[in-house]
């Protein structure tokens, strides 16, 4: 299993959980998921979460009663979730990998993947591998279910707010910079944070995110490589809407062979 490569989500981690970002992984655990899985038929009784992050849907998932794996590259935003599983009294099995190259004993019915999580894969061989290696840890008939940002989402929308105030606490400050490079499809996202030091003084952390678009055509030539039949394609995954030019965010299910 390759070590995980990825620096962003360390010092960040904290605030991320802190901030309104976790307001999207609500959404999907009390919404999105449900309405998939009622949509799909589908009762799945173990989960494997990639790039669960700080355990939001893992954990609402757990409280579900659902066996669930959640794997991130982040030690620090997987610590969290830690704390969150132990204060719901759930048990979540936690794994430290990178989700283009892991390899787990067990087999699941569902895979998820959620929160722009797979445009953090810069390179197409890695999208792939993380295809490929979801599909080698599904149960037959098993679903794997996940959402990533288009180009559109990257180059377009993001670029509206090229500065943001991300958070603005008594005792922490967040900046956002985003910018698009469209020779490589990638976004930069500098996350500039300020925390209140000793004698209130202002500390000042770094870090680069950086996210992925990848075309449509791209994404499903991948999945189908990879074995999976494709289910369904959202633009909006609760109203159902089509993929569209101007869609910011991808949903995708897909299901491998029974
Ligand atoms: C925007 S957060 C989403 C977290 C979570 N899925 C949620 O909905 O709250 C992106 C997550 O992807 C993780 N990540 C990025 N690249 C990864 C990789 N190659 N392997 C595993 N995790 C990765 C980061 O550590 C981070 O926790």
């Amino acid at each position: 299993m390759r070590k995980p490569r990825l620096q962003p989500y360390r010092h960040f981690a904290k605030h991320y959980h802190a901030g309104n970002y976790i307001q999207f992984s609500h959404w999907i655990s009390q919404e999105v998921f449900p309405h998939l899985l009622t949509l799909l038929n589908f009762s799945p009784h173990s989960l494997l979460d990639l790039a669960c992050g700080s355990g939001v849907f893992a954990v609402s998932a757990a409280q579900q009663g659902l066996s669930v794996t959640g794997l991130d590259a982040s030690a620090d935003m997987l610590a969290i979730g830690q704390e969150l599983a132990r204060e719901a009294n759930v048990q979540v099995a936690w794994v430290q990998a990178d989700m283009s190259s892991f390899s787990l004993p067990a087999r699941f019915d569902c895979i998820t993947c959620f929160f722009d999580s797979l445009n953090y894969l810069l390179k197409v061989e890695d999208l792939s591998h993380t295809f490929q290696t979801a599909y080698a840890h599904l149960n037959p008939g098993g679903y794997f279910i996940f959402d990533m940002n288009t180009i559109y989402g990257l180059a377009v929308i993001w670029q509206r707010f090229p500065y943001n105030l991300a958070q603005d606490q008594p005792d922490y400050m967040e900046f956002t910079e985003v910018s698009y490079d469209y020779e490589l499809e990638i976004a930069n996202m500098r996350v500039i944070m300020f925390e209140r030091g000793e004698k209130r003084t202002w500390v000042k952390h770094e870090e680069l995110h950086q996210e992925r678009g990848y075309h449509i055509e791209d994404v499903l030539l991948l999945l189908s490589r990879a074995g999976f039949e494709l289910k369904h394609l959202f633009g909006h995954p609760i109203q159902e809407t089509p993929l569209m030019e101007n869609s910011g965010r991808m949903w995708v299910v897909v299901q491998k062979p029974a």
